[in-house]
């Protein structure tokens, strides 16, 4: 509501009141981080998809882009089959896309969200999957799997890596961009250099770098080599 008062050094000032309840509404992006379990990750996810663009692009999204980019560095072909994990509207997908990748799948838990991803007309097929269950994808069906923003507490726990390893081919790529919290809190480096020791991948890239610097918030980028 805006009053308006009579003010000793000015003739009027303007004085905008807010009542309870005509708060501003929170953002989805900071509940983000208070998620805890598989079911609230996707009911703020479907409630989210409308808007995700706008909120995190407003934040300048910078993972996209840089996953996309670490693994054209790494890829042989851009006519490699990349299947794109937890895709969500599809910035994932652009980002690849815009680096030359031309045959892209994408798949995610949130309906709404694969709605939104086939707006954008860059994947070859969209599919509904949870990825903290076993995958219906044949093993080494794919050259390369991004999972972008998508490695979480209550997203897609740690243990799903070996599932994305499953799925692509011997001497495959795998690129993961996260942000800082999850790489320290769920030792998601840990995690990725035991499995460099236990010999079942390569680690060709680590780099820290912008995640959501609009919101102040690093990340990290790993392309990974299955052997
Ligand atoms: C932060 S968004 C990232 C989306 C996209 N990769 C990007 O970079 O914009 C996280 C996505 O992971 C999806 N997700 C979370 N947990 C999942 C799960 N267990 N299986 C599949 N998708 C999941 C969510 O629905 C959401 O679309």
């Amino acid at each position: 509501m805006i009053q308006l008062l009579p003010s000793t050094n000015y003739p009027i000032s303007i004085v905008l009141m807010l009542e309870v309840g005509e708060m501003p509404e929170e953002k989805f992006l900071n509940q983000t981080y208070r998620l805890e379990t598989q079911e609230e990750t996707l009911a703020h996810y479907e409630a989210w998809a409308e808007t995700y663009d706008e909120e995190i692009t407003e934040n300048d999204y910078a993972q996209p882009k840089r996953c996309a980019t670490a693994l054209a560095q790494y890829s042989t072909s851009k006519e490699v089959d990349v299947l794109d994990i937890g895709c969500g509207s599809g910035l994932s997908g652009l980002a690849l896309s815009d680096s030359g990748f031309k045959n892209i799948d994408g798949c995610d838990f949130s309906p709404a969200m694969l709605e939104k991803a086939k707006n954008t007309n860059v994947y070859r097929q969209l599919f509904l999957a949870d990825i903290n269950e076993e995958l219906d994808i044949e093993a080494e069906t794919y050259d390369a799997v991004s999972a972008v923003g998508v490695l979480a507490f209550a997203h897609i726990r740690t243990e799903a890596l070996r599932q994305m390893l499953r799925v692509i081919k011997s001497k495959g790529l795998l690129v993961i961009g996260l942000n800082e919290h999850y790489w320290d809190g769920d030792s998601v480096g840990d995690k990725i250099r035991a499995l460099s020791e236990e010999g079942d991948i390569e680690l060709l890239f680590e780099e820290y770098g912008d995640h959501l610097p609009g919101a102040d918030i690093g990340g990290w980028v790993a392309v990974l080599r299955k052997k």
